[in-house]
């Protein structure tokens, strides 16, 4: 069982790439073997909508460009059996970067007209299961909506209609790595901010139930059939 995370926040050791740490831990932990990639090391240029593709499955960037991730990517997503896919929420949606990923893949989407719904399927051989994570600034996680919808469809997708194992998503996190601050950070946070002080109580427990979530999470993925 090989399971890989792709982390979309551009920040490295942020809030969401060091919960899909503890998401792989948790896939280790079952007997999984891991690999985290973060969108900031990807050298992907922008879908420039040839739309050429759509016939050949091979995205004309990739033959112009030999530095280009996207094969690397399209490889590394056909080894793997599990996928965790993580975004922070920009504006609502998932970071430019991230989605560009996304717009890149498209070369391997099948849509076959004439059935209601059209059917969608994924020229990347292999079904794979997923958990989707989403961290937004709003306390409200209300606001990770968009984002959830859009990582689930997407793991849909690359996984060829894989299960979704489990959706996670964590508001109030402004400050880089805030799941891992410690109570003097975050009570200095609070009072630059004017948050209560009892809140603070409740965000360390916050933090600590959803770094837990996120481990069985990873163990779940593990252990599911595909
Ligand atoms: C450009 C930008 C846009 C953002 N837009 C939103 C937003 O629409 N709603 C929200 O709740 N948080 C928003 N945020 C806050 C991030 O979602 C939040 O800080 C997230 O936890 C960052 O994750 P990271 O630390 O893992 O990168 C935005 C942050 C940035 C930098």
């Amino acid at each position: 069982m090989k399971i890989l995370g792709i982390v979309g926040s551009p920040r490295k050791g942020s809030s969401t790439d060091l919960l899909v740490d503890m998401i792989l831990k948790g896939a280790v932990s079952r007997g999984a073997a891991v690999e985290k990639i973060n969108i900031s090391d990807l050298n992907l240029a922008f879908c420039t909508g040839c739309m050429e593709c759509r016939q050949t499955g091979i995205c004309r960037v990739t033959k112009e460009d030999s530095d280009d991730d996207l094969t690397r990517i399209i490889d590394k997503i056909a080894e793997a059996d599990g996928l965790v896919l993580a975004s922070p929420v920009y504006i609502r949606h998932v970071p430019g970067q991230f989605k560009n990923l996304f717009d890149r893949l498209v070369s391997q989407i099948i849509i076959t007209p004439g059935k209601n719904p059209p059917e969608i399927k994924c020229r990347i051989p292999g079904k794979r299961n997923s958990v989707v994570l989403a961290t937004c600034g709003n306390p409200d996680i209300k606001m990770a909506a968009e984002t959830l919808e859009f990582l689930k469809n997407s793991a849909f997708i690359c996984g060829n209609g894989g299960n979704i194992v489990s959706e996670l998503a964590v508001g109030g996190l402004m400050l880089p790595c805030q799941i891992n601050a410690d109570e003097r950070r975050l009570l200095e946070y609070a009072s630059n901010f004017n948050i209560p002080e009892p809140v603070v109580d409740n965000m360390m427990k916050q933090y600590k139930s959803v770094k837990e979530q996120a481990y069985q999470s990873g163990q779940k993925l593990a252990l599911m059939e595909k």
